[in-house]
């Protein structure tokens, strides 16, 4: 469903992303890990188009995509969640939803206000959040921003769906929540991509992992392989790395 092919990002004479390629299916989960700085996040801006990969190939549903633009690879079927929680904060949870199914895959040209609307509503019911649909996105704790916006996401209809640190700033019983939430969008038959600090979480999702390190591929393999793999432990997983229980 995607694929990405030695895909690298230059700033200047850095090196975020360095020749990194992967492939995820319909229904699978790709986790992305490792230390900070190492690219993960500049990954999926190349990605969804948030900036543009200075070389490599993506392919999203076999169309080439590298040059487009965001809302054109949104509508055929990209969505992703940011590490840092965004909303449109002057707008309810309600109209944050069905502004984003307003650009959701297969709308046709005629605007429609009650189709979107039926649209955020629905994705706010998979989260959970259909409760504080009049609730202005600012007043939301870390939780329901986090949650507005997979369901945000979920709105456009995906068929990819990129998660930055989904878990990040949670509590325990929020995090396994997530992960329920994030297994049920799974077995859906999104393709799921997700970049991710706690390990706990990672690993019970993940079908496999890819760990980055100062831009580069550095493993790839199952989560039980990545926890016994001696470089991945030494830059990552070991004392003064970045995973997390
Ligand atoms: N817009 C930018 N301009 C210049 N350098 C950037 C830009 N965005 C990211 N970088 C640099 O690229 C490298 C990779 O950053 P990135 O945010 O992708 O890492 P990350 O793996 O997501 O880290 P974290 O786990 O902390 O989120 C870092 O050295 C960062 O400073
Ligand atoms: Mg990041």
């Amino acid at each position: 469903m995607l694929e990405a092919r030695g895909i690298t990002k230059l700033y200047g004479g850095l090196q975020a992303v360095a020749g990194v390629s992967f492939s995820v299916a319909p229904g699978e989960v790709l986790g992305i890990a490792g230390p900070n700085g190492a690219g993960k996040t500049t990954l999926f801006d190349t990605i969804t188009g948030h900036t543009i990969a200075t070389d490599g190939e993506i392919l999203l549903a076999g169309e080439p995509v590298r040059g487009t633009k965001i809302h054109h690879r949104c509508r055929l079927g990209l969505a992703r969640t940011f590490q840092h929680p965004v909303a449109a904060d002057t707008l309810t949870v309600l109209e944050n939803a069905y502004l984003a199914a307003s650009f959701r895959r297969g709308r046709s040209g005629r605007r429609s206000r009650p189709d979107d609307i039926a649209a955020g509503r629905a994705a706010l019911e998979r989260v959970g959040l259909e409760g504080k649909a009049g609730v202005p996105a600012a007043l939301l704790p870390i939780y329901d921003r986090k949650r507005l916006m997979i369901a945000t996401a979920l709105a456009t209809d995906p068929l990819v769906l990129l998660l930055d640190e989904p878990f990040g700033g949670l509590s325990l019983g929020e995090i396994d929540e997530t992960m329920g939430l994030i297994g049920r969008i799974r077995d859906s038959g999104v393709a799921i991509v997700c970049i991710e600090h706690v390990m706990r979480a990672l690993v019970a999702l993940a079908d496999r992992v890819l760990v980055m390190h100062h831009g580069a591929e550095i493993f790839v393999g199952t989560p039980a392989e990545m926890l016994r793999d001696a470089r991945v432990v030494e830059v990552y997983l070991g004392a003064g790395g970045g995973g997390s229980a």
